[in-house]
């Protein structure tokens, strides 16, 4: 794809509307290859360096086998085991790593890590997960909504509970490429100021609308699609408890997607705390596309590593 090569992949917002619908195109081609039991390997020879700071079981697999079946390898590095532990520098790790392999994919705490990463490596950085954005995630969650709606541009989406990592990205991508997002969250729960800023901003040359509230059926009412996540992220173990009980009234049971559109789909990133933040019923229902989701995240990653390695 032109243009996206050698590129970092951090945030959503780095790319247009049309840079966004041409790697989801290649993600759908890219589908159908692997269905048909075809594909060359066009990243023979390179490698990809992941380093996770977080516990994950779909993008470490999906990163790994998408980069194998692309025909290249993958290197994990605990940051355990690195030298970061020891006090080196990201922006050292950055250069050295860039005299080895040919991307590195991260997930950390702070979104200023992979920042810094991206800053001072040479190769193209991908995000996969902070605190603040999830962007793999949302190109997967694209792809899953285009095949299930037939389109993306007017979908109505309703995004019920925390303003975490996916809903911030969520805000950016419904922006980009024109979809209707209704996200409710508990008072003191919404999204940061400057990421729905910005997605307003977006949002004016797509037609795509935002809307914040704090009423969980408002937002479902009618919808297409409607997403929840956990209630409490990697890192705010503490939090736990007063967060299950603030989020109570925003559990995805039968009772809430009564509200939604008769055909709308279920989605969640997973992984899913059950009986929390969704109920096993609506899980696995017959709405629920979670499973067409997680296997998304393979090929919308290998769109990506293909148009940034190739
Ligand atoms: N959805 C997601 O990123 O899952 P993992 O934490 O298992 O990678
Ligand atoms: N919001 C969740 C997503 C996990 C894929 C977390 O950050 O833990």
């Amino acid at each position: 794809l032109p243009g996206l090569a050698g590129r970092d992949f951090l945030t959503l917002s780095d790319f247009t509307p049309d840079e966004l619908a041409a790697l989801l195109d290649l993600a759908a081609a890219l589908k159908q290859e692997w269905r048909g039991g075809r594909g060359g390997e066009p990243l023979y020879g390179k490698t990809l360096a992941m380093i996770f700071e977080k516990p994950s079981t779909r993008t470490r697999v999906s990163f790994e086998v998408g980069m194998q079946q692309l025909g290249g390898r993958v290197l994990n590095l605990s940051p355990r085991e690195l030298q970061l532990s020891r006090g080196e520098t990201l922006a050292d790790t950055a250069r050295v790593l860039s005299r080895y392999v040919d991307a590195l994919m991260v997930r950390a705490y702070s979104h200023a890590t992979v920042e810094e990463l991206a800053e001072a490596a040479s190769i193209p950085v991908i995000n996969g997960l902070t605190d603040l954005y999830h962007p793999c995630q949302i190109m997967a969650d694209l792809l899953t909504i285009r095949e299930h709606k037939g389109r993306l541009r007017g979908v109505t989406v309703a995004y019920v509970g925390d303003s975490n990592n996916v809903a911030h990205t969520w805000l950016l991508g419904a922006a980009l490429l024109g979809l209707h997002l209704r996200l409710a969250c508990p008072p003191g729960y919404e999204p940061r100021p400057e990421v729905l800023a910005l997605a307003e901003v977006l949002a004016r040359d797509t037609g795509a609308t935002i809307q914040v509230l704090h009423d969980p059926v408002a937002a479902v009412r009618g919808a297409e699609v409607v997403y929840t996540d956990v209630w409490t992220s990697m890192g705010q173990e503490g939090e736990e408890e007063e967060r299950r009980r603030t989020f109570a009234p925003y559990q995805v049971n039968a009772r809430l997607v009564a509200h939604a559109a008769p055909d709308f789909i279920f989605m969640h990133c997973l992984p899913a705390h059950r009986g929390e933040e969704v109920t096993d019923e609506v899980l696995d229902g017959p709405h629920s596309v979670v499973l067409d989701q997680a296997e998304n995240r393979l090929h919308a990653q290998k769109a990506i590593l293909l148009a940034l390695l190739a």
